[in-house]
Parts: structure tokens; C-alpha cells; sequence
């Protein structure tokens, strides 16, 4: 029988495990929510839900794909009879996701491919951008992202770019193809956000930027927002981002898991997951903050507003120098973006590959990730054609609804609430009360246990794993129903 190949060092898993969890949730979710949910208050509430939620959840799923050695869909089959099915729910989240996550990830090579044009249209000494829009008086970051959504054709070849970019990878498989990319990738984005971080933390007038990000009350104080959240928002919104951001309840971290050897620690590596995403996302915001409160202080502060109109705002007025750091910032944002939908597709090949080698039809791995290579096209074209709702088949267009609310506006938010909204906080509720009350969390202390490795965090998990954790994640999906529903 074929031999299924797995991670080839520690360091290679945490690598990609680390640049699952490291994304688009990071870059522009966690800076914007942070400012607007009380600075230093979100971040100890992000914290303590990452210890408490995130963390748990993560170690459950490593060591169910490690116990079980198979994706998502066989792991469930394995171990419960009341949710064998969930695997499929995992399945199913990995396609919606990747649905506009390609979308978007085209859209962020796109931004690379425009500072790169601006840094030789007009040589080094000006920027075609910046003249353009003195010229007008309009916003180059305006500019750019109105072109794109006026041509929905040029966005579904970034589009195709981005998911091509996924499929090679994914090809190459876990340890040749994933692993090899994150080793070098992961270190290679850290640099390079430190580098962003240093240009836009020393901006004249920065540093609004950070009494935004770190003085509780600040925000509304200036009219940056309107009121501020109450402690029970705050709690919903870092619960939501957390576990998006760590890439949960939907079976990627089962399946890197089920690739991971016996002899690795996975508390240890459970914790470092936890720790390195939640430093990323703190980074990133050091570096998405300062520079829009120093050079596109009216600019948008959340959604695909910061990424592709301010933050191009603050490239173009940069100076001669804000092309090459523009190419900078976006290519990390398309390798953080890339490393997360490598471990999306691969939650859904994993599964088919499985099968197929069990049932001694060999390493099938290329006929299916093509398979689903082509699946995740169409819904990424959908999205793309769509162009954020401006097209006359946008969800809310095909139901007829006038005043649509987030779900129905456009289809790139449409498959985002669905999956971000409910199937992803609904997957981890179900899989904490599966893990406390049908296997029982011993299952998951032997395996953590295997090889003698040491599970000094046990009794914490056990006690979270029966009663904070279900609490918090039931905590998230009443939020994230809320936000992304009424
Ligand atoms: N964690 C990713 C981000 O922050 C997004 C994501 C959500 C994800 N669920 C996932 C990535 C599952 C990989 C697998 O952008």
C-alpha cells in the first residue's frame, strides 16, 4: 500500500500550521477590531479567549488528526457516533471559504502588480498615482479599487492567478510541496512585516495610530467611531476574530494534525500556534494603524476599504519610496493569504486522498486536487464577477430583496457569513461538547501523552473543555449570527 506522507521536521508543521492560522483574518480584521472594541481592553480579552477557547479547541483537533491519522471526514467516523457527520461540515466550510478568499487574494496580487507599475511607469523620483490624484483631487487608494470593481474581468484573472498559485503548492503535496513553502514563506513575511512596521510607526503623526490601538476610550473620545462597544460585544467581536483567525472548527488543524509524528509535542506546538498568530496579528496592526492615521487619516478603517483604499493611500503618498514598500506590504498579505488557502484546499484533497489510497487505488492526489481545484474556481469567478454586489446577480438581486443586510449584499460576504458566521463557531461548539461529553477528554490526554510528552496543562484543559470553552464559543456564534445577520 501506498505510504502517506506526512511533515518532514517539527519546524516544517509549525510552519504551516502557523501560516494556516496567519491570513487575511490578521491583517485586516484584528487592526480594525481591536481600535474599535477599546484597544488594550480587546487585546487581554483576545488573550484570555485564546487561552481559554482557542487553545483548547486547537489541541482537540491536532491530536483527533493525529490519533485517527485521516482528513476531517474519516477522523469524525473514527471517533463519535453522534457526529460522524461533522467532517463533512468541515468540507464544506474549507469550499466557502476558499471561495472568496481567492477573490480576495487576486485582488491583493493585483495591488502588488500596480506598485510595481507605479515604481517603473514613473521612475523612482514620482509616482503615477499620487499625480493623478492631485491632478483630480480624487483618492489614488479610491482609484485603484473603483478600477478594479468597474472590471470584473481583470479581477477574475487575478482571481484564477491566486487559485492556480494554491493548486501548485497543494499539488506538491504536505511535506514537498506545503511544508517547503511555509519554511521559507513564514520567516520571510515576519521580516518583512517588521520592515512595514518600522516605516510606518516613525510617520509624522503615527502615532495616533497607536493611542487608537492602546488607550481605551480614545477612538470615540476623537470620533474615530461613533460609541463605544459594551464588555459583552467586545467579548463576541475578539471570540470571532480569534477563531477565525486560528483557522478552527472546520478540520484544518485535524487534518495538518493526522500528518503530524507521534514523537512531536502537541501541547507545545498547540500553544506556539496560538501565540505566533496572535503576535502577527498584533504586528500587523502595528504596521495597518500608524500609517493610515498618518497619511489617510479619514480613511476607512475596517473592511476591504483599509486593505484596498487606504492602505494604497498610504503607499501613494509615501513619497517616491511608497511604490517599493506598497509591493512589500502586499506581496506578505498574498503569502500570509496563500499559506491559509493551501490548508484549505488541502482539508478537502486530504479527505479524497485518503479514501482512494485506502481502497488501494493509489496516490490519487493530483486527479483530485485538480477536481477541486476547478470546484473552487467557479465559486471564486462567482465572486469576482459579482464585484462586491455591483453586478445585477448579487444574493440579494437573485432573492429579491431591496434593503439587503450583510449576508445577501454581495456574494463575497454572502459565503463569509455563512461559513465565518455559522458553520465555523458551530463546528467547534459541536466538536467541544463531542471531545467533553461523548469520547471525554482522556482520548484527547493519551494522545497528547504519546511518546512521553508531558500533558502539564491537563486539568486546565479538562476544566475548560467541560465549561468555559462551550460557554465562549456559544458566546461567538451568538455574536457572529448577530453581526453578520441583523
Ligand atoms: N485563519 C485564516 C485567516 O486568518 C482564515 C481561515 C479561516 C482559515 N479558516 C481557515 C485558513 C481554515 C485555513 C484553514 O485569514
Amino acid at each position: 500500500m501506498e505510504e502517506r506522507k506526512g511533515f518532514g521536521s517539527n519546524f516544517g508543521f509549525l510552519m504551516a500550521a502557523v501560516g494556516s492560522a496567519v491570513g487575511l483574518g490578521n491583517i485586516w480584521g484584528f487592526p480594525y477590531k481591536m481600535g474599535a472594541n477599546g484597544g488594550f481592553t480587546f487585546l487581554l480579552v483576545y488573550i484570555f479567549l485564546g487561552v481559554t477557547c482557542g487553545f483548547i479547541v486547537m489541541i482537540s483537533e491536532l491530536a483527533m488528526g493525529r490519533k485517527t491519522g485521516k482528513g476531517a471526514v474519516e477522523a469524525y467516523k473514527i471517533v463519535s457516533k453522534k457526529f460522524k457527520w461533522m467532517g463533512w461540515l468541515g468540507i464544506a466550510s474549507a469550499f466557502f471559504i476558499l471561495f472568496f478568499y481567492c477573490a480576495l487574494g487576486g485582488y491583493c496580487i493585483k495591488y502588488v502588480v500596480l506598485n510595481v507599475g507605479d515604481l517603473f511607469n514613473a521612475g523612482f523620483g514620482s509616482n503615477v498615482f499620487a499625480e493623478t490624484a492631485a491632478a483630480n483631487g480624487t483618492s489614488t487608494g479610491a482609484e485603484a479599487w473603483s478600477a478594479l470593481i468597474a472590471n470584473p474581468t481583470e479581477a477574475i484573472i487575478y482571481g484564477l492567478i491566486f487559485v492556480a498559485l494554491t493548486m501548485l503548492i497543494v499539488l506538491g503535496g504536505v511535506g514537498g510541496g506545503i511544508e517547503k513553502v511555509c519554511s521559507i514563506g513564514m520567516p520571510a513575511l515576519f521580516v518583512a512585516l517588521m520592515i512595514c512596521i518600522v516605516r510606518s510607526c516613525t510617520l509624522p503623526g503615527a502615532v495616533d495610530g497607536l493611542k487608537y490601538m492602546f488607550i481605551p476610550g480614545w477612538a470615540v473620545a476623537n470620533g474615530v467611531i461613533e460609541k463605544s462597544p459594551n464588555l459583552f460585544q467586545v467579548f463576541a467581536t475578539a471570540g470571532g476574530q480569534m477563531f477565525f483567525s486560528l483557522s478552527l472548527g472546520m478540520g484544518a488543524m485535524i487534518t495538518y494534525g493526522s500528518y503530524l509524528d507521534k514523537k512531536e509535542n502537541i501541547q507545545k506546538n498547540g500553544l506556539l500556534i496560538v501565540i505566533m498568530d496572535s503576535i502577527v496579528a498584533f504586528m500587523a496592526a502595528l504596521c495597518v494603524l500608524p500609517g493610515r492615521f498618518a497619511l489617510d487619516p479619514n480613511g476607512d478603517l475596517g473592511g476591504p476599504g483599509l486593505l484596498f483604499v487606504t492602505m494604497q493611500n498610504v503607499f501613494s503618498r509615501m513619497g517616491s519610496i511608497g511604490p517599493l514598500f506598497g509591493i512589500l506590504f502586499y506581496l506578505l498579505v498574498v503569502f500570509a493569504a496563500v499559506s491559509s488557502s493551501i490548508s484549505l484546499l488541502e482539508v478537502i484533497v486530504a479527505h479524497f486522498v485518503d479514501k482512494a489510497r485506502d481502497a488501494g487505488k493509489g496516490d490519487k492526489r493530483k486527479a483530485y486536487t485538480l477536481i477541486a481545484t476547478a470546484a473552487v474556481s467557479l465559486g471564486c469567478v462567482l465572486v469576482c464577477a459579482d464585484a462586491m454586489g455591483t453586478s445585477n446577480f448579487s444574493p440579494a438581486d437573485l432573492l429579491g430583496i431591496t434593503e439587503p443586510k450583510a449576508w445577501a449584499a454581495d456574494w463575497l460576504d454572502f459565503w463569509d457569513c455563512i461559513s465565518e458566521g455559522i458553520m465555523m463557531p458551530l463546528g467547534a461548539l459541536l466538536m467541544t461538547f463531542m471531545v467533553a461529553y461523548e469520547i471525554g477528554p482522556e482520548f484527547v490526554k493519551n494522545e497528547v501523552e504519546q511518546c512521553g510528552n508531558k500533558f502539564s496543562m491537563y486539568k486546565f484543559y479538562r476544566f475548560c473543555i467541560k465549561y468555559v470553552t462551550p460557554l465562549g464559543l456559544l458566546l461567538v456564534l451568538y455574536g457572529q449570527i448577530k453581526s453578520f445577520f441583523f
